[in-house]
């Protein structure tokens, strides 16, 4: 039984060193982009940390594409917690931040799509991702060979509210392609 409970909050700057050390053990696993201490002292504050006690036990950057498109990076959770619903918290974190800043779109590239698609995405073609494939893809030395899927979420303000029988309406839960392909 773990002593405290999990929570959720923004990374503080003096934190990235921190977060290097939770991406670079995950890089291998979940293909994950290699990131640079610079980069992320720059955006710590994008990012959303788990925690136990003092521990950071995983996270994930809210990073902008454009006005409209934002995206899950670097997700990230410690070994040791993986399971209890970190993960998942992390990510509908970002997603409410994400609704809230006014972006209509939430994405993530990934090798685990069937991860994503029980947490409300879809996916979609990579060039569904204009935004992406501009910054990102076409600097990539895997570019139309990465094997990532580009998944999405539509952020639907009305997903927020609450239903007169205490739940929150579902939106967009139906899965474009079949999750058996991908468990
Ligand atoms: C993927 C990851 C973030 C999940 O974190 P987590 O905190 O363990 O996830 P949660 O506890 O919220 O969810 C666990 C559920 O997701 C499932 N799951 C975990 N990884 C999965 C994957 N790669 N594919 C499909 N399902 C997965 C678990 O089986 C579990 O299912 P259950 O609830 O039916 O038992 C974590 O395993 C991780 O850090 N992996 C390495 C890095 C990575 O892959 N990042 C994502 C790439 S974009």
């Amino acid at each position: 039984m773990k002593q405290s409970h999990l929570s959720l909050r923004t990374a503080k700057t003096s934190e990235a060193p921190k977060l290097l050390t939770l991406i670079e053990a995950n890089i291998e696993e979940g293909h994950l982009l290699p990131r640079k201490l610079d980069e992320l002292k720059a955006h710590a504050m994008r990012f959303v940390v788990a925690t136990r006690g003092r521990t950071i036990v995983g996270c994930a950057e809210l990073a902008p594409l454009s006005p409209l498109v934002a995206e899950v990076r670097s997700l990230a959770v410690d070994r040791s917690e993986r399971g209890s619903g970190a993960g998942t918290r992390v990510v509908d974190e970002l997603r409410h931040r994400a609704r809230r800043a006014g972006f209509e779109k939430l994405c993530a590239f990934t090798h685990a799509p069937a991860y994503f698609i029980k947490m409300g995405f879809s996916i979609v073609p990579h060039l569904w991702l204009r935004e992406k494939v501009q910054t990102d893809c076409v600097n990539c030395p895997l570019f139309r060979q990465c094997g990532q899927y580009a998944m999405v979420v539509p952020l639907d303000a009305t997903a927020d509210t609450i239903l007169p029988g205490g739940e929150a309406p579902i939106l967009h839960r139906e899965p474009a392609i079949s999750l058996a392909r991908y468990a």
